[in-house]
Parts: structure tokens; sequence; C-alpha cells
């Protein structure tokens, strides 16, 4: 396990991935029952951006430090849509950008002290900051497991009710396969959960077939989410990132409709050379 993701915190893939995620948060807020949060790759769930990881990369920059300063003058749709990820980052910073959050602060940001976040990461020492940083949430459990098998341990959640984020590092090739394997699996047992999907967008071959398995499964209703920053060339560079969503919250859609054009706008490398997409995948529900 080469991967560590404090060279990455904050980068263009990660503000897209975390502003849907709040999203998809506010959307269970809305019903009085809890809910359970798994994040299967955690992380250690907070970053300092001035450490030399983060400094090595520079990676914030062009992601979290572009949209701060971008955003009080994004039209106020777009403000308010993003406000519940940029409280986060205006309480963890006082007046200068230094400490981005992981996921799993984005998700305890969010949830309620009747529900429940379940944190998992295999890395040794990213588990134990990971530890140091959520033991004083009563909410919050973490656990020193594979991804794929705490998937098979604690679904269904007794809530009936939750959210499943799957964002490995995609060290290897096979980790599309992986994660088509293991949303298979949890489906048969909780498929009534929504489940958010990353893969980075640099082979799209290997994309076009993830896509294609995805929608011969039987899913429910399934989004694919795109947030392309560059156009497809000959080299697989690190050119977009993807989500899928299962069960989306039905406003997802529309919302996406207005944040992500702006966000292409503020990410793209040269005027013009990013896009989005938001493809319904599986239209049918259960
Ligand atoms: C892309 S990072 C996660 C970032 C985090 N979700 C966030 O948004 O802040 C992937 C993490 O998965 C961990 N990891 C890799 N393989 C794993 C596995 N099989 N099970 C659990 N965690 C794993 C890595 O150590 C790394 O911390």
């Amino acid at each position: 396990m080469n991967y560590r993701h404090a060279y990455h915190a904050g980068n263009f893939a990660d503000v897209v991935k975390h502003i849907i995620l709040t999203r998809v948060l506010m959307y269970f807020k809305r019903k009085d029952a809890p809910f359970f949060v798994m994040d299967t790759h955690a992380g250690v769930g907070r970053y300092d951006l001035k450490g030399v990881e983060a400094q090595k990369t520079r990676e914030a920059e062009t992601g979290i430090a572009r949209l701060m300063k971008a955003l009080p003058n994004a039209p106020k749709e777009v403000r308010e849509l993003c406000e519940p990820f940029t409280t986060l980052l205006n309480d963890m910073n006082e007046d200068k950008l230094q400490h981005y959050p992981g996921s799993p602060m984005v998700a305890q940001s969010l949830i309620r002290r009747t529900d429940r976040l379940s944190l998992v990461e295999l890395h040794p020492e990213d588990f134990d900051e990971l530890t140091v940083n959520f033991n004083w949430a009563k909410n919050t459990k973490t656990h020193h497991l594979d991804a794929w098998q705490a998937m098979k341990a604690q679904l269904p959640p007794n809530e009936k009710r939750g959210l499943i984020l799957v964002d490995p590092p995609f060290e290897d090739r096979d980790e599309f396969n992986a994660i088509l394997r293991a949303l298979y699996d949890a489906q048969k047992r909780f498929s009534k959960g929504t489940y958010m999907l990353w893969y980075p967008i640099k082979d799209l071959q290997m994309i076009a077939s993830f896509s294609r398995v995805l929608s011969g499964m039987d899913l429910g209703r399934t989004l694919d989410v795109r947030v392309m920053i560059d156009r497809p060339g000959s080299q697989a560079k690190f050119i977009g990132t993807g989500m899928v969503i299962v069960n989306p919250p039905y406003v997802l859609e529309k919302e996406l409709k207005v944040l992500l054009p702006w966000l292409v706008k503020l990410f793209e490398v040269v005027p013009g050379s990013g896009s989005h997409s938001i493809y319904e995948l599986v239209g049918e529900q259960k």
C-alpha cells in the first residue's frame, strides 16, 4: 500500500467528490429517521495543506484554493449549494486556507447525534491518525479493516437508510472490478442503500466497460457523473473525476446541473478544455 491521500488532499477531484457528498447528506437530513454512513476508504480524515506531502504536489492550489477564492463571486444558487462544504472549510480555517477535510470530516460535520458513521481504513499509520482524529465522536467508529470485507460485515445497517462512499486509491487496474464485485454483493444485502463510487478519469476504455457492466446490473436508479478538466488525449492522464451514484436523492441531478458547469469553468486546464456529463445508467426504481 503506497498510496497516501495527503499528497492529493484538496485537489479538484476531492473538491467535486466532497461537494457531492455534502449534497447527498443534506438530503438524508431532511428526514428525522437516523441513517448510517460508511466510508470504506477513509484516509486520515483531515489534512494539513502546509504539510510536506501537500506541498510536494501543490494539488490543492488548483483545487480548494481556487474554489475558496472564486466562490464569493459565484451565482447565488451555486454559493447556496456549496454552503455546507464551505461552512466546514471556514470553521477549520481562520483567515488563511491551511486545513482541508477528508470525506470522514465532511460526513462527521453533517451527521446528527443519532446518525452513525463507520470509517474504514487499511493503512496502519493512516488508520491510527484517523482514530486519533475521531475518537471524541460518539456517533463515529473507526475500523482497521479491508474495505471489501468491511462492506460484507457492516451491511445491511440497522438504520435502514444508509450511504456508502467507496473511494479506493486506484493503485492497480483491478480496482474497477473490485468495486463492481463489492457493489454486486452489497446490493444483495442492502439494495435500498445509496452508493457513491468514485473513479478517476484516465483510461477511457476501462471506464466504458465499467459503465457497461453497471448498466447491466440489477440496480436502482443510477447516475454516472463526470467532471472533465481537459480533453481526452492519447496519454492516460488524470483528466477528470467521476462518480457513480446508485439510488441518488431525487434532487441531486437538478443540483448537479447548477453546480457542475460552474465547477468545470473553475477547474478546466485552459478555457474551453473542460466539460461535464450526467448520465442515467439505470433508470427504473426497483
Ligand atoms: C483516495 S484515499 C481516500 C480519501 C478519502 N475518502 C477522502 O475523500 O478524504 C484511499 C484510501 O484507501 C486506503 N485503502 C487502500 N486500500 C484499502 C482497502 N483495501 N481497504 C481499506 N482502505 C484501503 C488508502 O490507505 C487510502 O487512505
